[in-house]
């Protein structure tokens, strides 16, 4: 069976060590979108995404059908916001059925955050073996050495 990649990102940080972690495993990669686009500069977009966060909000994905069941591994990728997962995985979480699948995870920040943004997902995941997590800290200010660490942690899981 094979290993999905699977993340959201909003500003690319996310994707670049996604792609990074799907091409050293010859992964299949989806990139989760809302129908309803974030603001994308200055104060709203901090203040619309650190609100959708604390209100709990499932925006709705463009992604339709995703078929889980081919695959063993799932390796699920987020931006941290205000120390949580972001709202497009929350949604990604309830819309579809994830159990008995061995999980890894790993999120891009700016400093802080990322043990608690395990943390909630391990706990809204469960029935579920995790096998990793990783953090990365502005990907795209310091590609090579973040893209050396994503291919050594990806190298290192035992899909
Ligand atoms: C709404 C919002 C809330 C954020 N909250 C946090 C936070 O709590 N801790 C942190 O370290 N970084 C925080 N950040 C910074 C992002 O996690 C960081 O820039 C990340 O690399 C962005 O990933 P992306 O480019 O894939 O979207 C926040 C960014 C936004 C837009």
């Amino acid at each position: 069976m094979n290993t999905l990649v699977i993340y959201f990102s909003f500003d690319g940080n996310t994707k670049f060590i996604a792609e990074k972690i799907a091409e050293t495993l010859n992964a299949d990669m989806i990139e989760l979108n809302t129908s309803k686009k974030y603001p994308r500069e200055g104060f709203g977009k901090y203040f619309w995404g650190g609100k959708s966060v604390i209100f709990g909000e499932k925006p709705e994905l463009t992604n339709t059908d995703i078929d889980l069941s081919r695959y063993k591994t799932i390796i699920m990728g987020t931006p941290v916001w205000a120390g949580s997962y972001t709202p497009p995985i929350k949604s990604f979480i309830s819309q579809y059925k994830i159990q008995g699948k061995r999980i890894a995870l790993f999120a891009s920040h700016g400093g802080g955050g990322a043990e608690k943004c395990f943390a909630k997902l391990k706990k809204a995941l469960p029935g579920n073996e995790f096998i990793g997590e990783a953090d990365y800290l502005e990907p795209k200010k310091n590609p090579e050495d973040s893209s050396a660490q994503a291919v050594r942690w990806a190298a290192s899981l035992t899909v």
